[in-house]
């Protein structure tokens, strides 16, 4: 019998085993991670390799840069995850990983190296979204949070909000009709002279700073739950280059405050708005951006005001890891969803 007939019996049989030892994979962008999750909520190992001092020179992630190095890192990754979680290959159920979004050859280093796994191993390969990956997040962070919720989705890759009714049962409320916010956050920052990447650099300074500038952001989505934010980047680049050319001293504390006043309050005022209009008095936050302090700071001001939960993931967990991975794709083993066959292959865009 093929690899992938006989996983179709094994997958069925995991599905109620009573204790399911995940191996996860994730190299979407520059973080090459290998995880060990049990029951989609214990995190036994969670091993992070970044290449953020790497892609720092060149300002930004270099993609082939990115591959090379997911290559060299991820066979001792793997054995490091095995050895934190005191488990031999032998223990593991199956082995799932992240297939899209994210960067093309980034992607396929992980994918082959987890297709490879699952035949060598003969256990069921599960192909996980990174997007909902970020959500799990979230449950590996708390363990008594189950759906149905609001989910604000907050990465350098997508920007949504989420009717998420169920572990893979969503719908898409709103989206950005143009950058995502982590986008704007890493323009903004660069255009300042802060180092990659631009997100945490920004929520540092802008602690030291005064929000005396008044940017905005797109008028005519006011009355949706859409988004905006190449406008207010552009905004911030030509004050920028037009104090520069009248040789007027730059005061970045104050552009960089300004800057997040404006899309926390764009993002959380929408997030309770969307709360408010579909009646669910539960909001969890997803995604790196996720970890911006002053976001958090109003969602959590916002949310006991309104009377709704609030849920954002433990910093370690906020921005790309493998655990995240191992969680969703338990819960997607559990609903029989996402076993892969060996011809699996990346996605670098993927539709909410
Ligand atoms: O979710 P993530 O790790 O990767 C994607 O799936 O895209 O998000 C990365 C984004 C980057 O744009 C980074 O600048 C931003 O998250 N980020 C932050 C903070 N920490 C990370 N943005 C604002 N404030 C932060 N503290
Ligand atoms: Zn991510």
């Amino acid at each position: 019998m093929k690899y992938y007939e006989r996983m179709k019996d094994k997958f069925e049989k995991l599905r109620t085993k009573k204790d399911i030892i995940i191996l996860s994979i994730e190299s979407s962008c520059d973080e090459t991670s290998v995880a060990v999750v049990k029951n989609g909520r214990i995190v036994l190992s969670n091993i992070i390799a970044t290449q953020i001092e790497i892609h720092r020179r060149f300002g930004g992630v270099v993609p082939e840069v990115a591959s090379r190095n997911h290559i060299t890192a991820i066979s001792n990754i793997y054995k490091e995850a095995l050895s934190q979680a005191n488990m031999n290959e032998s223990e593991i159920d199956a082995v799932a990983v992240t297939y899209g979004a994210g960067l093309m050859g980034a992607l396929l280093v992980g994918v082959n190296f987890a297709k490879g796994l699952a035949y060598a191993l003969d256990i069921p390969l599960i192909a996980v979204s990174h997007v909902y990956g970020h959500i799990a997040a979230n449950y590996i962070s708390h363990e008594l949070l189950v759906p149905p919720f609001i989910c604000l989705m907050v990465s350098g890759g997508h920007t949504a909000l989420l009717k998420v009714d169920d572990y893979n049962k969503m719908k898409l409320l709103g989206t950005t009709v143009d950058d995502a916010v982590g986008e704007a956050f890493d323009k903004v920052a660069r255009v300042l002279g802060l180092q990659y990447p631009g997100g945490p650099e920004i929520d540092k300074l802008a602690k030291q700073g005064n929000p005396i500038y008044k940017f905005t952001v797109s008028n005519a989505l006011k009355h949706t739950l859409n988004f905006s934010f190449s406008g207010i980047k552009t905004e911030v680049v030509n004050l920028v280059h037009n104090m520069t050319q009248r040789g007027e001293e730059i005061n970045k504390a104050d552009i960089a405050c300004s800057f997040q006043e404006c899309v926390t309050d764009e993002l959380s005022l929408k997030a309770i708005k969307a709360c408010k209009n579909i009646g669910i008095k539960k909001l969890v936050v997803a995604g790196g951006v996720g970890a911006n302090s002053r976001l958090k700071e109003k969602l959590t001001k916002l949310c006991t005001e309104n009377n709704i939960e609030f849920y954002s993931p433990v910093l370690r967990f906020c921005t790309d890891n493998a655990a995240m991975i191992g969680s969703q794709a338990y819960y997607m083993l559990k609903d029989g969803l996402g076993l892969a066959e060996l011809s699996l292959t990346a996605k670098p865009n993927i539709e909410l």
